[in-house]
């Protein structure tokens, strides 16, 4: 390629904006509409500009629409195009606006649809969670601190964590959805515009809560991506620490849970190889929304007011993370429809371990002893427990009360199930608290998408 190929192409958008015809089309067809109505422009232009626009959005979407990279961007495409078909009402089309204040208005339209499918595939994401709890309210686990094993719990109160970080994950995206739902159109390129336009109109035309209140502010502000963007990066974390766990409970050495054919694959050389893939690309792809996050806020950190050509570098790094996102919600949202668990599996891990050696120290609380005390009793039996290879369960009263003499024939009552349920506060693992936050959960999300 020549340096005069290269240098047309460098300034070139429309590979990836040419996604935003459907708002580009609304935009202008209730641009113009607003035009004619104050008559700035006669009512049969509007008419012929809004029947030229119909027919190229038929156009693009039935392949036929002639893309002409040397015009650049989607809006000189389809202001060109619309010229071709209709003539001369197409040239008043742009009247009382810029692509500065249009790059905008299509943007805020394109992150306000993005923004209802992440909510909804959240939402999606959430139910099999709760549903996955529901379905297994009686299956103990050993919960973990620092990977190792700690205190019982109980499998659905592991998952309600997760519906909780998907949660407030979907109260950021609501702020982000507010933020964008602000109409820029009427800002000009910079100052505002010298004609008497029905701002309002273009508003409830395309369905905004507000008009932008400051024209510089309106063409130069890119917060409603970056709030995206950074609730995108909290979310995918919250996949990627979830994957991490799929990962770990599906290996050999947990065995835990098994995943769907559907979503594991085999190796090309060891046939007994079931790899949790989709796990697995979810967590690396944290990565890029991560990157896409960086990126943006790099590219803004220097900008004078108000527009530069900067911002056209702001599209291809948001349509990554709305592409990366909502597709691995969508999937993770099946993926945990569709797995099992081992019960006996992750009871005899709960079982086979000194998880239960809180509830003894405690119990000796309550036979009277002071907390750090009843503590080094039970870390020198568990010790020697673990020196011999032997388990809680195994030992008599007898062999108790050598320990301390403030143990009765209570603490053989001890199990991973009076643990967990003694654990009766809000927000503990009982299984009371966990059918009444399980209860919680589906109401909230009956009641619809709000965080
Ligand atoms: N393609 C441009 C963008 O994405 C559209 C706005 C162009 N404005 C300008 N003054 N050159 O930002």
């Amino acid at each position: 390629m020549g340096l005069k190929e290269v240098s047309s192409d460098y300034t070139v958008s429309l590979h990836y904006d040419r996604r935003l015809y459907r708002q580009d089309i609304e935009g202008s067809i209730a641009h113009a509409r607003m035009l004619a109505n104050q008559e700035i422009i006669e009512h049969s232009d509007a008419t012929a500009i809004v029947e030229g626009l119909n027919r190229i959005r038929k156009d693009i979407e039935s392949n036929k629409f002639p893309w002409r990279p040397e015009h650049e961007d989607i809006h000189m495409n389809i202001e060109l195009r619309l010229h071709e078909l209709i003539g001369e009402p197409a040239l008043k089309l742009h009247t009382a606006r810029s692509r500065n204040d249009q790059v905008a208005l299509d943007m805020r339209m394109y992150m306000k649809e993005a923004l209802s499918d992440t909510l909804d595939a959240l939402h999606g994401l959430q139910w099999s969670l709760v549903q996955l709890a529901e379905d297994n309210t009686d299956v103990v686990m050993p919960g973990y601190t620092h990977l190792q094993r700690a205190q019982p719990v109980l499998f659905a109160h592991h998952m309600l964590a997760y519906f909780l970080m998907f949660g407030r994950d979907k109260s950021r995206f609501n702020q982000a959805y507010e933020r964008a739902d602000v109409m820029p159109l009427g800002s000009g390129a910079l100052a505002g515009l010298p004609y008497p336009l029905d701002r309002e109109f273009v508003r409830r035309e395309l369905g905004f809560a507000r008009i932008s209140e400051n024209s510089m502010d309106a063409v130069s502000d890119r917060d409603f991506m970056l709030d995206f963007l950074s609730a995108a990066s909290i979310c995918a974390m919250h996949i990627s620490r979830f994957a991490e766990e799929l990962v770990l409970w599906s290996s050999d050495e947990f065995d835990f849970i098994r995943l769907s054919d559907d979503y594991t694959t085999g190796s090309s050389i060891m046939p007994q190889k079931r790899n949790p893939d989709f796990a697995e690309i979810a967590r690396g792809k944290t990565g890029r929304v991560y990157g896409n996050l960086i990126g943006l806020l790099t590219t803004m950190k220097g900008l004078p007011l108000t527009y530069n050509r900067d911002l056209q570098e702001d599209k291809e790094g948001l349509f990554d993370t709305i592409d990366t996102l909502i597709p691995t919600l969508t999937i993770f949202a099946d993926m945990v429809r569709k797995m099992s668990l081992n019960e006996s599996r992750l009871l005899d891990a709960a079982q086979g371990s000194y998880v239960l050696a809180t509830d003894i120290a405690d119990y000796l609380v309550s036979q009277g002893m002071p907390f750090r005390e009843a503590y080094r009793v039970v870390s020198t039996l568990s010790q020697q427990l673990s020196e011999t290879g032997r388990q809680f369960h195994e030992l008599t009263l007898e062999e108790y009360k050598t320990y301390s003499p403030l143990f009765d024939d209570g603490v053989l009552r001890i199990t991973v199930e009076s643990s967990v349920n003694a654990r009766n506060v809000p927000g503990g693992t009982s299984s009371e608290s966990v059918s009444e936050a399980i209860a919680i959960a589906k109401d909230q999300l009956e009641r619809g998408n709000s965080g």
